[in-house]
């Protein structure tokens, strides 16, 4: 593919364009010359048809027969009057050529017969015969396109004998046309080729600096941020463009030398830190060695936890099984009647020995879920026989307290899936909470489908007791809680029953929960999943 320069362009297109209008220009004048010569050539027609048709006829009525030399030259000085006329003809109104200047410029003497030809043309003799003048510009001749006029010569007296037929031709005016064309072809020359010479000025003054520019932007591209683009003196938006591209190109120059200077800081950053992520791993290292000497520390110390509840559980609970056994005998005075002191005294052992070996259960049960090692053994369980036995312990912990226990069972229970005997210990620790919490009134053992999810069983001991502050009920599933117990009972406990069933209701997968009003009383509910699965649970 042929590149061409912006420059070569620019002259081709101006070029081009001053010619085009030139030719157009031209073609005008060209025209509007050929105009004024045609108007110029009909007005000088019509002023020579004028003046020379009477001293024709007067020429020819009194010289062409008598002196035929005398004629010729007064009609060759007629004829010479004008450079455009070629042949004038004397026609009678019978279409008879009297006379015809070409044939007579060929003879010295008049002609036999002059006319020898009619003219038969209708259209021509009509108006021959007519006293109007007529005008054909454009009739065939010989030597091209000629005027043609036929001018009737109509005496003073008003009589109509000849009519003259003049021919003129346009070789006069197809002459000074052909000069002015010339004259215009060699100035359209001129004026081109200085059209030429201004665009190729003007082109280099537009593309030297675009040139310039270019370079530049070559030189910036190849990486080259030193190079400054010469001011362009034209004063125009090239001058613009290339201030904007040197402050572009010094502005680049900052960026970068900017950008470098951030890239060193940032890999100065770097290191930074890598060293720091170094320092920091062995820190984690050292740390992670400490935290697993601390986890076997913990294990060891797990293991001795382990040993220490194995033996406490055996070598404790076996002489306080020993003492409530043995002093229960004593109480029931099968070796003897007691005395007052010595029942007293037995019956505190007794008590004592009761509340400790509780107490070492409790622990027991709490270690051991915390361990996660407390095994249940979750079977199918009817709870009718369990809530019966419920409540006929709770019985013997009224003591003479005016308290009502009861019993209600929603019929059909079904049977739940859960371990007997942990169920019949948080039952037994909610039942002896709510009798240990009442002054008076009812404690109320309560069973059946859980009411917001029939795949749940629920039981619920509602009592009429002290009630809890809404602000304790959070604590009071804590180990060890404890709130004040205003009712005076004795048997204060430890504090640990209801977290160790909330737990086992939990293992067990259902749930542990209270409501209660201060002074008022509580209700403690807790649910199990039924053994037969029930319907689909409820959202
Ligand atoms: N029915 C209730 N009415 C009022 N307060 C209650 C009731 N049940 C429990 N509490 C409060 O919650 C505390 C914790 O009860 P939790 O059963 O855990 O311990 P405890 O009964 O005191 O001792 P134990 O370990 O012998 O059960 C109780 O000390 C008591 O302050
Ligand atoms: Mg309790």
């Amino acid at each position: 593919m042929i590149s061409i320069s912006l420059r070569w362009k620019l002259i081709l297109v101006t070029s081009l364009l001053i010619a085009l209008i030139f030719s157009f220009n031209a073609y005008q004048f060209y025209r509007i010359q050929r105009q004024i010569l045609e108007n110029q050539i009909r007005e000088k027609v019509d002023a020579y048809t004028m003046l020379s048709s009477r001293p024709l006829v007067e020429a020819f009525n009194n010289y062409f027969h008598s002196g035929f030399i005398k004629f010729k030259e007064l009609l060759l000085d007629i004829l010479v009057l004008s450079q455009d006329v070629r042949t004038i003809e004397l026609i009678d109104v019978n279409g008879v050529i009297l006379f015809d200047s070409a044939e007579i410029q060929q003879t010295s003497v008049a002609p036999d017969n002059p006319a020898g030809r009619v003219i038969t043309d209708p259209d021509i003799l009509s108006r021959i015969r007519g006293i109007e003048k007529s005008v054909d510009y454009h009739v065939a001749h010989a030597d091209g396109e000629a005027i043609e006029v036929i001018y009737p010569f109509v005496e003073e007296w008003g009589k109509h004998s000849y009519t003259l037929r003049y021919t003129f031709g346009y070789q006069e005016m197809e002459r000074s046309l052909a000069q002015v064309t010339t004259r215009m072809i060699q100035s359209a020359v001129l004026f081109v080729l200085l059209g030429i010479l201004g665009s190729f000025f003007f082109a280099v003054g537009i593309t030297g600096p675009v040139k310039e520019l270019a370079a530049a932007a070559r030189q910036v591209g190849a990486g080259n941020l030193d190079v400054r683009v010469p001011p362009v003196r034209t004063r125009d938006e090239l001058a613009g463009l290339a201030s904007t591209f040197d402050s572009m190109i010094q502005n680049l120059r900052t960026t970068i030398k900017e950008k470098d200077e951030y890239a060193g800081e940032l890999h100065r950053l770097y290191l930074d830190m890598e060293e720091k992520v170094r320092e920091r791993t062995r820190e984690l290292a050292e740390k992670n060695e400490l935290l697993q000497g601390a986890v076997r520390e913990a294990q060891a110390a797990d293991r001795a936890k382990s040993a220490f509840l194995a033996s406490m559980s055996h070598e404790l609970r076996t002489p306080l099984n020993s003492i409530i056994g043995f002093s229960g005998v004593l109480l029931q005075e099968l070796y003897g009647p007691l005395n007052e002191n010595e029942r007293r005294d037995i019956t505190t052992i007794y008590n004592s020995a009761r509340h400790l070996l509780g107490l070492i259960n409790d622990i027991l049960d709490i270690s051991k879920i915390e361990a996660g090692k407390f095994e249940l053994i979750v079977e199918r369980v009817n709870l009718k026989p369990i809530l019966h036995a419920v409540i006929n312990t709770g019985a013997g912990l009224l003591k003479n307290k005016q308290i009502e226990l009861g019993l209600t069972i929603d019929e059909p229970l079904p049977t739940v899936m859960g371990d007997a005997g942990r169920i019949q210990q948080v039952l037994l620790n909610l039942v002896s909470n709510g009798i240990k919490f009442t002054r008076k009134g009812q404690v109320t053992v309560s069973a059946g489908l859980a009411k917001h999810n029939p795949a749940f069983v629920s039981i619920s001991v509602r009592d009429t007791g002290i009630g809890i502050k809404p602000e304790n009920l959070p604590k009071i599933f804590t180990e060890f809680v404890q709130l004040e117990n205003p009712t005076g009972d004795t048997q204060s406990g430890t504090g640990l029953g209801l977290s160790i069933a909330r737990r086992f209701v939990e293992i067990m997968g259902g749930q542990l929960s209270v409501e209660s009003q201060w002074t008022v009383g509580s209700t403690f509910t807790f649910t199990l999943p039924r053994a037969d699965n029930g319907p689909e649970p409820c959202a």
